[in-house]
């Protein structure tokens, strides 16, 4: 039997927004959070279902300007097929929407997934995220390609739009990191448009993150803790520089730095979203979660 074709979320650790202007920047895989789609055999026309959201809607139905609609064409022309069959595509997800974990790379790289499987055409790795990529920019703008690569892959990365991808052999899974859900939501093709706008005065510090990316590279390749945080907190401040962050993130990095943290920022292109929490160790980091969650924001380990 089929399995359900499924992609993970993301987070940007360092060097968010910069990597749009060929900065490098590095993002990880967050595994356990995904996005699902299955296609299952029906009667009728074609019809895509989600349950996060409630749409159940046949293949016209559809906005033609939305990456959805976008990416069954560019599905239909890859697997050269010229009508859509009659199917349920059934999406569900744990990523939040509009928040910085890259769930709208997610929906594309299940959906081809997905589509790949059922048409038994196999894709590799690359082509998935070339297709996720023309998606993104319906989604962005401008995407640096960082998300849609991350997510294809579900590996860490240093990225660049010059360079692609490199994996990280650092074992980042063992940080002890909280991403955390400030509950508001922020699309991202706005806050890059508004940092596009107004180049000319963030392009220093633009620069200024994409040289301190690359001392945390090698800060996550030897494990030191405090200055990951460190320069966490610093990308933290270069990017409320150019504009990108807001008074509840800063109120709520405020609250991980009194509480002992070693380092937190925003993550993805901030305004609202998720933020993420270096904690000194795994106790320290249960401690941070159970301060957030009785905030009543939602916390991811
Ligand atoms: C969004 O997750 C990351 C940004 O740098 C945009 C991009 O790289 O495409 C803000």
């Amino acid at each position: 039997m089929n399995m359900t074709s499924s992609a993970p979320a993301k987070t940007i650790l360092f060097g968010e927004h910069a990597v749009v202007y060929g900065e490098p920047a590095i993002a990880i895989p967050l595994l356990n959070i995904r996005t699902y789609a299955k296609i299952h055999p029906s009667d009728k026309e074609f019809r895509l279902i989600s349950e996060n959201t409630g749409m159940n809607t046949t293949y016209n139905e559809l906005d033609p300007a939305s990456g959805i609609k976008k990416l069954l064409d560019l599905l239909m022309d890859e697997l050269s097929i010229s009508n859509l069959p009659p199917v349920n595509l059934q999406i569900s997800s744990d990523i939040p929407i509009a928040s910085g974990l890259g769930s709208g790379a997610a929906l594309s790289v299940a959906v081809i997934r997905e589509f790949s499987q059922y048409f038994q055409k196999h894709l590799s790795n690359e082509r998935i995220n070339e297709i996720a990529f023309e998606i993104e920019k319906i989604y962005h703008g401008f995407p640096s390609g960082i998300d849609n690569t991350t997510i294809t892959y579900e590996t860490p990365i240093i990225f660049s739009k010059s360079d692609g991808f490199t994996r990280l052999t650092a074992d980042i899974s063992k940080l002890p990191l909280l991403i955390i859900d400030s509950g508001i939501h922020s699309e991202t093709v706005n806050v890059v448009s508004d940092v596009k706008k107004n180049y000319d005065n963030n392009k220093t510090y633009i620069k200024e993150i994409g040289s301190l990316v690359k001392t945390a590279k090698e800060a996550l390749g030897n494990g030191n803790l405090k200055e990951i945080g460190k320069l966490m907190n610093e990308n933290q401040r270069l990017l409320s520089q150019i504009n990108v962050s807001c008074k509840e993130l800063d109120h709520y990095i405020g609250i991980a730095r009194q509480n002992g943290a070693l380092g937190s920022k925003l993550t993805g292109a901030g305004r609202g979203g998720n933020f993420i929490v270096l904690a000194g160790d795994p106790e320290h980091r249960t401690q941070l979660k159970s301060i957030y969650e009785s905030m009543g924001l939602r916390v991811f380990l």
